[in-house]
């Protein structure tokens, strides 16, 4: 590798303020190529002569910094010139702290922004010669006056440019590592679909599209005019601008203007929000035609494709498809707007068998499993949040991530060799549990988050009714059958974890199951007997004793009946509800839970307007009124899990070996949808499956490619061995 740079600094303290490091040369000699790398603590801008560098933003994403940060590699020849100027403007990002704001979850690495670069020139005659960061770089003031993800951006034209000094060195001690992530790149843009007077007489802009990202204004304005945005993604019930749910993210982007018209776009921080308030804004008129929502994302290509005859499960597919764009931005995060954007590793464990389906996210998530090996406790522990500086207690469902996610992606996409890096992740995971609690067998005790946001325990509570030692123990038994399986797909002897198993499986009878039903009134235990979500562990986990099955699966119906044909299920048992209903020969009701408008329900957030997925089935309520400003996010990917029953058993489709060679296609058509068409791009090709009615019978239309064998198995149970081609089917 060419000679590299060492890491700098400002000389002076900038607070929140971005800073440009740039350095002059000449070139003697014809160039045959030019290879920037960069990397940054914080988030960097690069231009070459004025020309920005690459095509991608808020480089270089989040690693867990204090272990490895990745570097970026930009192809520069064509932007080289005789005498040229290197700029690479740097932001605080993800890795620098904001002090005296208290916001929550302060998660950062550094109090200030450092830069590490250098550009190799490739001389036709073969030689080479490096121009890496030291301190002869100068550093100037830039337009960006204050930046942060939380905070927003401002940007001052009227602020003359000052030199700062020379650079310093840095002593940044982090490992310096390629990119294995993807990219971050702009990915849609979105026009306003409306420009709202509202009854508090402000000005909002409505995009129509709750959306990670910024807006791109193009205006001219007088010289120290200010344009102020706020950003939002709901209305309140008046039908007036609200982002109180933001909590400490002020999501306020300004801009000082100097006079000249010009492109407007935050160069360090994104929103979540659907509509921009123009808190100040200079002009008499606003005219749509200055606004544009730019959405940005991880740069995954798209891999799945659905469409029904039911447009309200056309739209819940859609804000799925959103909430997963808004949320993969370089990690799997929360939410994106209020003051989180984490990667909460529960929301990523339910969501990531959909997010499978909907993008291509082997890249995305072979980074973010790094990071969680690299952030593994000693004793095997798993964060809340990945990454993150601080140790957090592990919370079941949530650590179970180390498990879920590895396996899942395996099984979309057949890596073995990632797999088996992450299998002593997984092992230790497993090991911890066996460990934790006050029981061999079982994971009592602990500080776990519960049926997190479920409605069987008072509207006000954010952990449901389902005991949380049972659901610590049901993912302890969960997370080590994955383990077995990923073992045996290894080659691995499993026989212990699969004896662990059986324990597990043993002892959570013994405490929580009799006559067929749960009961979880044991010990002390401050918890509810039965809910829909211990019936939906007991189910799909396959905890409960096979002849108890149907007297578990009947509870569970008569349990959603009972509550007036919903669920009462939260982040645990909801991802999970239909498949446990479906596994047990209530397909209907699973269908009946799906197409549900009456709260909790997928489709109330669809029928008040949602474009994304709700935090809460009752986010916001009839009346307009809100669940809470604490904890109300509109944009919040885990309920969009749902997709993946949608998917695997409305339509069908199931791989019956990791990355989809062989594949179950055994759909379970109701009138209810009309018709399903989906497909999905896999390692071995694209499967297209469409089934719709034509009088009392079903037909079914599959296109199998060359590389794939599929198992077709229709609700009569014939069942037919398919290879590549096109299939007609009735029944
Ligand atoms: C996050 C969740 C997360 C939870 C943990 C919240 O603040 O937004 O989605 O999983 O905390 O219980």
């Amino acid at each position: 590798m060419a000679a590299f740079g060492k890491w700098i600094r400002s000389p002076q303290a900038t607070d929140l303020a971005a800073v440009s490091f740039e350095k002059a040369f000449s070139l003697t000699k014809p160039v045959k190529k030019a290879e920037l790398r960069v990397t940054a603590m914080g988030v960097y801008v690069p231009t070459l002569n004025g020309a920005r560098v690459g095509d991608s933003v808020l480089m270089p994403g989040w690693t867990a910094y204090e272990h490895r940060v990745q570097l970026q590699t930009y192809d520069v020849t064509a932007l080289l010139k005789k005498n040229n100027r290197l700029a690479i403007g740097v932001g605080v990002g993800w890795a620098v702290g904001i002090k005296g704001k208290n916001l929550h979850h302060h998660n950062r690495y550094t109090d200030h922004t450092s830069l590490l670069a250098a550009l190799t020139v490739t001389y036709a005659d073969g030689s080479e010669e490096t121009v890496a960061t030291d301190t002869t770089w100068q550093v100037y003031t830039t337009a960006v006056t204050m930046n942060d993800f939380y905070l927003g951006e401002t940007q001052d034209y009227t602020k003359r440019r000052r030199l700062l000094g020379a650079a310093v060195r840095s002593d940044v001690k982090t490992r310096v590592v390629p990119q294995t992530g993807e990219w971050i790149r702009e990915q849609d843009v979105i026009k306003p679909v409306a420009v709202l007077k509202t009854p508090k007489n402000e000005w909002v802009v409505d995009f129509g599209q709750n959306l990670a990202g910024y807006v791109r204004l193009h205006l001219g304005g007088s010289k120290g005019a200010r344009v102020v945005l706020h950003h939002g993604e709901v209305l309140d019930a008046d039908g007036n601008f609200y982002n109180e749910n933001y909590r400490a993210a002020e999501s306020r982007v300004t801009y000082v203007l100097d006079g000249r018209e010009r492109d407007l776009t935050p160069l360090f921080t994104f929103q979540g929000f659907r509509y921009v308030r123009l808190t100040e804004y200079p002009f008499e008129t606003v005219d749509p035609d200055a606004f544009t929502a730019v959405a940005v994302h991880s740069d995954m290509a798209r891999t799945g494709d659905f469409v029904c005859g039911n447009p309200k499960i056309n739209q819940l597919y859609h804000n799925i498809l959103w909430g997963q764009k808004g949320n993969y931005l370089d990690i799997p995060t929360d939410c994106p707007q209020r003051d989180e954007r984490l990667g909460w590793t529960g929301d990523t464990q339910v969501f990531c068998r959909t997010g499978a389906i909907n993008f291509d996210v082997e890249r995305f998530f072979t980074k973010w499993m790094e990071d969680m090996a690299l952030e593994q406790g000693e004793n095997g522990e798993v964060n809340w949040i990945i990454p993150h500086p601080d140790k957090q207690e592990p919370s079941a469902a949530w650590g179970d991530a180390a498990c879920v996610v590895p396996y899942e992606i395996w099984r979309a996409y057949g890596n073995k060799k990632l797999l088996k890096k992450h299998f002593p992740v997984m092992k230790r995971w497993v090991d911890y549990m066996h460990r934790a609690g006050d029981a061999e067998f079982l994971w009592l005790g602990g500080t776990h988050f519960g049926d997190w946001l479920a409605m069987d325990n008072g509207e006000d509570n954010l952990s449901g009714a389902t005991s949380k030692d049972y659901i610590a123990s049901a993912y302890f038994a969960y997370s080590t059958a994955l383990l077995a399986k990923a073992g045996r797909a290894l080659g691995r002897d499993m026989r212990e974890y699969e004896a662990l198993h059986d324990r597990v499986v043993a002892a959570i009878r013994a405490r929580y199951f009799k006559d067929g039903r749960t009961d979880m009134t044991v010990d002390g235990d401050e918890w509810k007997t039965e809910t829909q979500t211990g019936y939906v562990l007991a189910l799909h986990f396959e905890l409960c004793d096979e002849k108890d099955r149907a007297a578990f699966a009947a509870r569970l119906a008569a349990l959603v009946e009972e509550n007036g044909g919903r669920m009462t299920t939260g982040f645990v048992g909801t991802p999970y509800l239909l498949h446990a209903l479906s596994e047990n020969g209530r397909t209907d009701l699973a269908y009946s839970l799906l197409l549900q408008e009456k709260t909790p329900s997928w489709l109330y957030a669809v029928n008040h307007g949602a474009t994304t997925v709700w935090e809460h089935w009752n986010s916001q309520k009839e009346d307009g009124s809100f669940w809470s400003t604490s904890m109300n996010s509109f944009n919040h990917y885990a309920y969009g899990a749902v997709f993946d029953w949608i998917f695997g058993v409305a339509a069908g489709i199931a791989p019956l070996t990791a990355g989809y060679a062989k594949t179950r296609v055994a759909p379970h058509p109701d009138r209810r949808l009309g018709f399903v068409k989906t497909a999905i791009e896999t390692r071995h090709g694209a499967l297209s499956v469409y089934w719709y009615y034509r009088g009392e019978r079903v037909v079914y239309e599959l296109t199998v490619p060359a590389d794939m064998t599929v198992e077709f198995v229709l609700p009569s149970g014939k069942t037919h061995t398919l290879t590549g081609g096109k299939y007609l089917f009735g029944e």
